[in-house]
């Protein structure tokens, strides 16, 4: 009996296992997004740094340094509407589009880690 359910105990973390490597993974499925990963993939590293995903981009601003402070929501507008708002000192150069590149779970994924960053 006891033994019968250590085995199901075992299969359904095995399961769970799985199930978390497929949503960190990122590829496809409604699955929750990594911050990190997306933020990579999306090209950000390439003109930011942040150390949580490792990157020293110098074309924008140290984003564990200007967004220390910053609230969720000011991160997520940065990264929709980046012209709305300029960074003091930087130029218009981050792209415009991500608001169609990235799904709704990748841009909640991004302002959580940016967020969390500077943030707080
Ligand atoms: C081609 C270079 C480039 C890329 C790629 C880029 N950015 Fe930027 N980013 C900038 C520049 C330049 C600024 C400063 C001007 C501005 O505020 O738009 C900036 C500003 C920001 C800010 C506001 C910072 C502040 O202190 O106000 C955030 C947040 C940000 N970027 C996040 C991102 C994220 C997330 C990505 C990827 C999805 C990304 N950026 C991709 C160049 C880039």
């Amino acid at each position: 009996m006891a033994r019968q359910s250590l085995a199901n105990l075992t299969r359904w973390a095995a399961a769970l296992l799985v199930a978390g490597s497929v949503a960190l993974s990122g590829c496809g499925g409604p699955g929750r997004a990594d911050g990190r990963q997306v933020f990579e993939s999306s090209g950000c590293g390439s003109c930011h740094s942040l150390a949580a995903a490792g990157t020293s981009g110098g074309v924008g601003p140290d984003l564990d340094q200007s967004l220390r402070g910053k609230s969720p929501d000011y991160v997520r507008r940065a990264i929709l509407d980046p012209r709305a708002e300029l960074a003091p000192g930087y130029g218009p150069l981050m792209p415009t589009n991500y608001r169609e590149r990235l799904s709704a779970q990748q841009l909640d994924a991004l302002v959580e880690l940016l967020a969390g960053a500077g943030g707080r």
